[in-house]
């Protein structure tokens, strides 16, 4: 993706013993980049949200455990940090298969080899990601493509929190089919969730869409389904943090009422994501582990002042409490369709594993 005419990863290698990632806490309002030279820099960045959404926090826990192997490649070690490095971030599955994938590449491999096999396997994983999203963009274009004949107008696409090329390593998920589709020259616009708490939607999937000039408009999260009543939302198209077995999709908190909604006005609801997002261990997503996040994010708001300076400011009454749950669940029941890097599937155990008979 090009920011100021220059390409950029979400990721990528220093040399064999660092890797740079964007810090997207400071986003829209600073474009500032980090250098990680240790697995504990790489589980802060990832619990501080410098660097987050489901596939690339996967590439940055492999990286992270990478620069680990460097300084001590024993598989008493490797264990230590794929644990460490595991329980960052509970609810995408996505960190978890990256490390698993990680060390089942590293334990049984001579130690001396193991530094230079666990690089290139990190880079592996993320060049497939950004294959993957590439693959996903095109499967998702045939479905926008084929919308936009249907209502031969101007299509109005939703979506939910950050799931573009900020989110995985380059292009994204829900937002690779829109890139391609005003790429193609479809007549689109985004109506983008601002997604409260943490304000994915407002602070990166607009700054991502305006980047690459797609004509968007940020909603206040409560206004998706007004919009949807009035005729004005064609389809919904969000990411996802874990698929479960049967279909069950769990993905930023708000993502529920929105698929709740769509459903209530016959908008199709689809959920875009690589492979490596679907828990194939998970019968139903009722056991998805959901992440409770600090009360501050949800009392407090940081912002730009006039005179440019980024603050936080206190946005509830003194002594208020608040709960903040990162993650909701939306049935399969709600789900038109998983558009994935091998095709678009109905969100069922046998639409799966059609799609994924290896698993
Ligand atoms: O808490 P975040 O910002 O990491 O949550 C991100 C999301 O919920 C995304 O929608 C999801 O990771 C899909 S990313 C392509």
């Amino acid at each position: 993706m090009k920011i100021n005419g220059t390409h950029y990863r979400s990721i990528w290698p220093i040399g064999q013993d660092a890797f740079g990632i964007i810090d997207q806490t400071r986003l829209p309002h600073e474009f500032v980049t980090l250098t990680i030279r240790t697995a504990e820099q790489a589980a802060h960045a990832i619990t501080s949200m410098q660097t987050r959404g489901a596939p690339l926090i996967g590439a940055v826990g492999a990286y992270g455990l990478a620069l680990a192997v460097r300084g001590d490649a024993s598989d008493d070690a490797i264990q230590k940090m794929v644990e460490m490095l595991a329980h960052t971030r509970p609810t995408a599955i996505n960190l978890k298969w990256a490390l698993w994938r990680m060390r089942g590449a590293l334990l049984n491999q001579p130690r001396d080899k193991r530094a230079a096999l666990a690089w290139k396997e990190a880079a592996l994983i993320a060049d497939e990601d950004v294959a993957m999203s590439q693959a996903i963009g095109k499967n998702g274009l045939a479905i926008i493509r084929d919308l936009a004949a249907r209502k031969k107008r101007k299509l109005n696409i939703l979506t939910h929190c950050n799931a573009g090329w900020l989110a995985t390593v380059d292009y994204g998920t829900a937002l690779a089919p829109i890139y391609l589709a005003h790429d193609a020259g479809i007549d689109l616009h985004v109506w983008v969730d601002e997604t409260r708490p943490r304000n994915q939607g407002a602070s990166l999937t607009a700054f991502e869409l305006g980047s690459h000039g797609v004509a968007h408009t940020i909603l206040a999260d409560n206004a998706g389904g007004h919009y949807m009543q009035h005729g004005q939302v064609d389809m919904v198209i969000v990411g996802t943090d874990r698929v479960t077995a049967n279909g069950d999709v769990a993905n930023k908190i708000g993502t529920y009422l929105k698929a709740l909604a769509a459903k209530d006005n016959g908008v199709p609801f689809y959920v875009a994501l690589p492979s490596s997002t679907i828990d194939w261990t998970i019968a139903d997503g009722a056991d998805i582990p959901i992440e409770e996040r600090s009360q501050d994010e949800v009392l407090k708001m940081p912002g730009r002042l006039p005179d440019g300076s980024v603050t936080v400011v206190e946005i509830a009454a003194p002594g208020s409490g608040a709960a903040n749950p990162g993650f909701d669940v939306t049935p399969a029941r709600l789900v038109t369709g998983l558009i994935t890097e091998r095709g678009t599937c109905a969100a069922t155990p046998e639409g799966l594993r059609g799609l994924f008979p290896e698993e």
